[in-house]
Parts: C-alpha cells; structure tokens; sequence
C-alpha cells in the first residue's frame, strides 16, 4: 500500500507497520506531534521525513491559512444547495474541486463535509448541512468526501456526532436513543468512514447514548468502540477548534488530534500522564501512527502529494451547480418565467437584489475575489434591457460597514495606539483601511484605542456605531456610548458573536458639513489559540429614505418594467454558526414588500436567497418562486441562467418547509438544562411532518423544475422490486417528460413499513410513517421516456437493534412509494422481505 490509496481502500497492516514507526520515537516527540504547531497546521518530524499537515475550513470552499494578506478562494454554493441538488455527481465534482481549491492554498485536510443532520430548522448552521434526511446527507457526503480524497486531499468529516444547533453548544449534552443514534445521527458518518474518509473531527458537545455520557473528544465508546474498531476508521480523529478540556479522558478517549495549537490540554500534561501510567503509551503510538498515514494519504510523508487532475473551470462549475439546484416552489404553467419574451425592461427589487447573501456566517467563510449581484448577472444576460434597482427596504438591523477611506477626514484613517496594563503607549500606527479586526497582538498589548475622524457632509441624521466584543469604551462625537469592563475571550470566537458584533448606535445631526470623532478604547481578547486580537465594525449609516419611501419606490419600478425580479432572505445577522434563530420569518418588511409587490405586479418573480427555511406567507399568490439558497460567487449569473431558463432548476427541497411555526416538530434547540433531548427519535424532519399530518408550505423532496414529468409503471418483469444477493431493493419506473423542453428528474423512492405485531420490538413498532429508501437523478429531452433505476439499500429497510448491538430486517412486506416528493407520490408498489428470501407483490 502507499500514499496513492484510494478513498475506500483500507490496508490493516499499514496502520501497524506506522505504530512500529512510532514506538521507535521519544514520549515527548510523540506527544508534541499530536497538538497543533498553529491555528491550521501540524507538527513536521524531519527525521521522519514528516512535513507539517495543514488544515483549513470547509465546507463552502477552502478559505486557506489566512497567512496570506488579501487570500481569496472560490466561494461555492452552500452545502444545502448542494444537497437540494440530490445529485452524487455534482457532489462528487464540488468534492474534487475542494481538492484543487486546497492544493492552490496549500492545504492537505479539507474540514468538511459536514454530515449532522437539519433536525431543526433554527439550526445556525443548517445552511452547512445537505438535508434533514440521514440518507440523503451521506449519499452527498461521501460524494464530497470520494471527490477531495481521490484527488489525494482530506476530508475531515465533522462534527461527530449529534452536533445539529448550536445554542450553548460548547457545552450542551445530546440525549439521543442508541438505535436513534445508529439510523439517522451516525448513519452518514457511518458512510463517510466506508467511504475511506482519512480524517473525523470530533465535536465541542457532549453525547449521552446510553453506554456513556460525556465529551466527544473523550468519548470512548462512540470514538473508539463505534468508529473505530466497529466502523474500522483508521484515520485521525481531530478535535473541533478548542473542543478538547481534558487530558486523560481525551486520550484514552480515541482523540487523536487537538487544534489548534500550541496549548491545550495535551502537551506537557499528556507527557506526564503517560509517565505516571494513567494514559498507556500505545494509545500514544496508534494517535501518532494515524497522524502519520493522514500524512501519508495526503503527501506530507514519504512521498509528495499527487497533483490534482480535476481541472474544470472552477467559477462555471459554481455556476452550473447553483443554477442546478435552485428549487422551482412555484411555476406559473400558463405564462412560465423562462418561456416570455426577453425583457425589454427588468425592475430587480428587494434587499438581497442589492446586496445578495452568498455565503452563512462562522468558520465556513470563504473571501471570493469577486461576488456576481443579481444586477451583474440580469445586466449580463439582458444587456438590452433597462434595469432598475431598488432595495425596497433595509432588512439589517445593523448600518452598513463605515468606508474608512472615503469618509476620514484629511486622508487620515484609522490612528491605532497600543497601550500596555499600566496604560504606558507600547505603539501608534496609522492604517489606511479597517477590516475590522487586528490579529496576532503581542501579549504585552492590553488595550487597543482606535480613533477616527469622520467627514459627515450630507445634511440630515447620520448613524455611527461601533459593534464590537465586550471589554471597550465607545466615543462618538465625545460623548461616551457604550462601556463594558469585561475582558472577553475564545468564547466570542466560539458563539460567533464576534462576526456580527453589537453596538450602540448614535445618531449625529447634520446641516453644514463637520467632522466627528470615533474613538474606540478596545481590551485586547484574548482568544487562546485564535490568538490576542481585537475586534471593532465601524458602522456608518448616511442620511437615507425611510424604509417606507424605499418600498414604495421598489413597487413603482415593479409595477413600469416587464420583468419584475424581488430577491428576498436571510443575511448574515441572521443565520450563522454559533446561535440558533429564534423567529422562521424573514427579517424586516421583505414580506410586505413582497406582497405589495404582487398587488402591482403578479406576474413577479420572487427569488427567496436563504440557506434554511424562512417562512413564506405570500407563497400561494406567488405565481413564481424559487428558492436560490447561499448560491456562492457567482450568484447574479447562475440566478440569471435559472430565470432565462438556460439551465433547468432541479433543485429539490432537502428538508420541508413549513407554513407556519406552531407546526415544526423541532421549533427550537434551546437545552433544558443544558441537555438537548432528542425526542423526536427516528421521526427526524419530513417523517415527524408525515406523523403529524400538519400541512407544510411545500414538502420534502418538492422542487417543480421548468418542464412536467409522468411516472409510468413498467410492466417488464425485470424492473419490478427485487433483491440483490446483498439484499438490496432494486426497481425501475418509467419517466417521461411531458414538457417542451429538456429536463431533469429526480426519482424518489419512499418506504412505507410493513404493519408490526403488537409483540414485536418497540424498534419494529416505532418506525417513521416513510422514509426516503433511495433516489436517481435523470435528464430526459422534452418528450422522451426514461427508464430509471433507484437501489434502495439493505440497510434503508433495517433496524438498529439495541439489545443484540445489530442491524435487523424485520420481514414483511414493504410499500414502497415513487414519487417527486413525499406528498406527489405516482407510482405504489412493494417488496416482500421474508427472513433472507423475498418475492413481489
Ligand atoms: C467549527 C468547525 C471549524 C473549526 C475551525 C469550529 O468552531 O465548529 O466546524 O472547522 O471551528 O474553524
């Protein structure tokens, strides 16, 4: 076996022969090599001929180190329009390109993809998730983790395991049922681990499964009995970003990483509890020989990485792939959006018209070289048409970023002043632009004052504000507006609170023109192994219509153009890494802007630009919707490409989309007392909607596409259900595409159980009404027929039995259901499953 392994191969030996490696090195060489050099990267061992591992987030792109000024990367779609593409292909290719993106940045381990499932839709990180379906996650998933590995990059798949909201999630406890755990929170990584993924980042919350309650990076059972010698993952297990609080149980545990470094609970500590016996020094040697074949696989021992061969061009196939799952909600059959006359004239309204939300908040944040507007791309494709845009209305909260460069007076930017404890000036620097944040501060800095003057000349009321972490003193225009003594640390890093940071606006009058000073006295935080930083959004809001002229004004240009364009959704104050939502609604007056909108225009097209499900209670009047999720950077082209109909949306909702909040089966993620009970058992997403009967806004699995499809049971006997030797299902249905233009279908197969005796196991008894069994993607021309065939896996039909610590297939006969979504069901037919043996029905 060497560096070339493939995802999915997997050498025992090879593991063992590295821990023989390893016991011929010194304890504290071993020990020092198992926490980070730095925020990203490993230690080399050059006698070993080890160079250092570098990692990098994951999973909308690959940002890079961040040791480079001004690094920008290719911002894909986010991973929920991933997975509203339902297509392996396409995750496969997006995987692949991670991997090219990860060698132009130098990186080795890609931190994603991200497998926890959108069991509720506040999740803050919903929008870095495929889908509320275990099955769907991991087909998408080892797509992604196939793609980067056979081009020789990592995958670290994260977050192990039931990490799915974030309130409190440092800390909070999972409470999940062990078969619950096995058929939907494990089930990708499951996958992920059969897939040959070489890395697995354990996650910041604790897991009660029954067996143990505890740490993830020391949870010995799910990390060591589960994933390793039950899965036989024989990659490295690396903590979540200062997750790890404990030495011994960590490294007993199965941990075989801590990041970032230096610090943190191993090092010297990890040294001595293994010369005092509490940790055995095999444990050392296996964590050290996973590190090693993790280098190995990617390049960085022995052998040099292998070039990348995947050499599409990357911002086409961000395009193509966006565009490709964008979900038609509603189409207009009679007067279809990409069928009208070209547009002689296109108002483009809303506030994510103007400025589009492309990417979610937290550590995914990538800095694409260029974002594509909705302007740029309508502009682009209908460079004839007038275009008028308007915002319709502000839906931040917080006033935009303050231009520096612009405003300062005299030129004079930002004057920086360092001061030690005892107040003594360490520095002064003058910086011509602000983004925000200072890094890397010599420990010695205490205090960070920042002083800025600002050229106000537009007469009326101006906003300034600075946002920023507690641990500050705020003047504006003398007067002081805010003060905190509290020094913060990591844990701002850690609730996100530090990317959208509040502050206290203050609100300058203006009739001639004057200067106002901003002045910003910041309390270094500091951060452990993020570093000592300060953080300051000065934010600047000029004197601007008020929200109701600007909605008015959005609804004259709807109202006089051809086309009207009303791009809705959420932002970054909204959905993020690090808090949970607390309302469905989209922010602001969009819904009023909407609905005005439509009285004036019904023939409107409205672009909802949101990575989890917002409501929408205008959905019905609508004639045209379609959800565009985080499209990436090239969001103005690939929405375009959608409404010109110049590539097919097939997109298909991952998850369901409620129409009111009262109906959502997981409404919030709030701990009761710091546990999350995961109640809703194997009844996760659309299959707790399916138990209900509540009436979601559009169901799981919907997305209408630009054409209209016809199912049609075959009657040839070889397509009808069987099973494989391995006792997998296998059928074939018929599609046509009964539209007048090419198009692209994905078949859904839905299991329906079969009825268990009141005797059975409460496993047998408590199943989900159905579920997604399996599911193929097909491009049919306009008129023509396809035959399709969907597997549905063994497993898909099986049970976790907690008592035996197995999987079980209950007999009996299987409905199962084919449709285009869990409500439009087509075609009904069923498998009989009698112990091993099976017939049809
Ligand atoms: C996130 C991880 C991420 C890591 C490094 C953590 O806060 O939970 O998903 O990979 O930071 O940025």
């Amino acid at each position: 076996m060497t560096s070339q392994s493939l995802a999915g191969e997997r050498d025992p030996a090879e593991l063992d022969t590295l821990r023989t490696r390893a016991q011929e090195l010194p304890l504290r060489e071993k020990v020092r090599l198992l926490t980070g050099r730095s925020m990203w990267r490993l230690h080399a061992l050059d006698e070993l001929g080890l160079r250092p591992v570098v990692m990098s987030d994951g999973p909308v792109g690959v940002r890079g180190t961040s040791e480079v000024e001004g690094e920008t990367s290719i911002l894909f779609p986010s991973p929920s329009a991933i997975g509203a593409t339902w297509d392996r292909a396409a995750a496969h290719e997006t995987g692949q390109a991670f991997a090219r993106e990860a060698r132009t940045h130098g990186v080795d381990v890609v931190l994603a993809p991200q497998v926890n499932i959108q069991r509720t839709p506040v999740g803050g990180r919903h929008f870095e998730c495929y889908s509320e379906d275990p099955y769907l996650t991991a087909q998408i998933g080892t797509a992604v983790v196939r793609g980067l590995q056979d081009q020789g990059v990592a995958a670290c798949v994260k977050h192990y395991v039931a990490n799915d909201s974030e309130t409190q999630r440092t800390s909070y406890v999972s409470h999940v049922d062990p078969r619950v755990l096995r058929e939907v929170y494990l089930a990708p990584f499951e996958d992920a681990v059969a897939a040959g993924a070489w890395s697995v980042m354990a996650a910041y919350n604790q897991v009660d499964d029954g067996v143990e309650s505890g740490p993830m990076t020391g949870h010995r059972h799910l990390l060591t009995d589960v994933l390793k010698d039950e899965l036989g993952f024989d990659g490295a297990v690396v903590s979540d970003w200062v997750a790890t609080h404990t030495t011994e149980l960590s490294a007993n545990g199965g941990l075989d990483v801590v990041m970032p470094g230096p610090g943190g609970p191993w090092e010297d500590a990890l040294v001595r509890a293994v010369e005092d016996g509490r940790v055995p020094e095999r444990e050392i040697d296996d964590k050290v020989a996973r590190i090693l074949l993790l280098a190995r696989r990617v390049g960085a021992l022995d052998e040099p990485a292998r070039p990348v061969t995947h050499d599409d061009d990357l911002r086409a196939l961000v395009r193509r792939t966006a565009a490709a799952g964008t979900v038609v909600l509603r189409s207009d059959a009679e007067n279809p959006v990409w069928d009208r006359p070209a547009p002689r004239s296109i108002a483009l309204v809303g506030p994510n018209a103007v400025r589009p939300h492309v990417l979610g908040g937290g550590s995914s944040t990538v800095n694409p070289a260029h974002v594509v507007t909705p302007a740029e791309g309508l502009a682009a494709r209908w460079p004839d048409a007038t275009l008028t845009v308007a915002r319709g209305g502000d839906a931040r909260r917080f006033a935009p970023r303050l231009d520096v460069e612009g405003r300062s007076a005299d030129g004079a930017a930002v004057a920086v002043t360092w001061l030690d404890a005892e107040g003594a000036t360490l520095r002064k620097s003058v910086l011509p632009r602000w983004d925000g944040f200072l890094r890397d501060l010599p420990a010695e800095v205490d205090t960070v004052v920042l002083d800025v003057d600002v050229l106000l000349d537009e007469p009326g009321d101006h906003v300034l504000e600075v946002g920023t972490v507690p641990g500050h003193t705020i003047e504006i225009d003398g007067v002081v507006v805010a003060k905190d003594d509290r020094r913060s640390g990591v844990e701002v890093i850690l609730d996100s609170s530090i990317n959208n940071p509040a502050g206290v606006p203050a609100t300058v009058h203006v009739d001639a023109p004057r200067r106002v000073r901003v002045s910003a006295s910041l309390l270094v935080t500091r951060a452990q192994g993020y570093g000592n930083l300060v953080r300051a959004e000065l934010r600047h809001r000029v004197p601007a219509p008020s929200a109701e002229q600007e909605i008015a004004e959005a609804v004259e240009a709807a109202r006089a153009a051809d086309l009207t364009v009303v791009v809705v959704g959420t932002n970054e104050e909204v959905e993020s890494e690090g808090w949970d939502r607390t309302s469905l609604a989209l922010p602001g007056r969009q819904d009023e802007l909407v609905e005005r909108v439509l009285d004036v225009d019904p023939d409107a097209v409205v672009v909802v630009n949101a990575g989890a499900p917002v409501l929408l209670p205008w959905l019905d009047r609508a004639r045209t919707v379609l959800w565009v999720w985080f499209p990436g950077q090239e969001a103005g082209h690939s929405i375009a490409d959608v409404l010109a109909g110049d590539v097919e949306a097939a997109g298909r909702l991952p998850w369901t989309l409620p129409a009111a909040e009262a109906d959502v089966p997981v409404p919030h993620a709030v701990p009761d007392q710091g546990v999350v009970e995961y109640a809703d058992g194997v009844h996760v997403g659309y299959r707790a909607w399916e138990r209900s009967g509540a009436v979601p806004a559009a169901p799981f699995g919907h997305g209408l596409g630009w054409t209209t499809w016809s199912y049609d049971a075959s009657d040839e006997p070889e397509h009808l259900p069987a099973r494989t030797p391995d006792g997998d299902v296998i059928l074939t249905v018929r599609v046509t595409n009964t539209g007048s233009r090419d198009g692209r279908e994905v078949v859904q197969v839905y299991v329906e159980p079969p009825v268990a005796p009141a005797s059975a196991p409460v496993a047998e008894r408590d199943r989900p009404v159905r579920w997604l069994g399996g599911f193929a993607v097909v491009d049919v021309a306009a008129g023509a027929s396809a035959d399709v065939t969907v597997t549905v896996p063994r497993r898909q039909l099986e049970v976790w039995d907690t008592d035996s610590g197995r999987w079980h297939l209950p007999a009996g006969t299987y409905r199962l259901r084919v449709g285009r979504s869990v409500h439009d069901l087509r075609l009904d037919t069923a498998v009989r499953v009698q112990e091993s043996t099976t017939e049809q029905e």
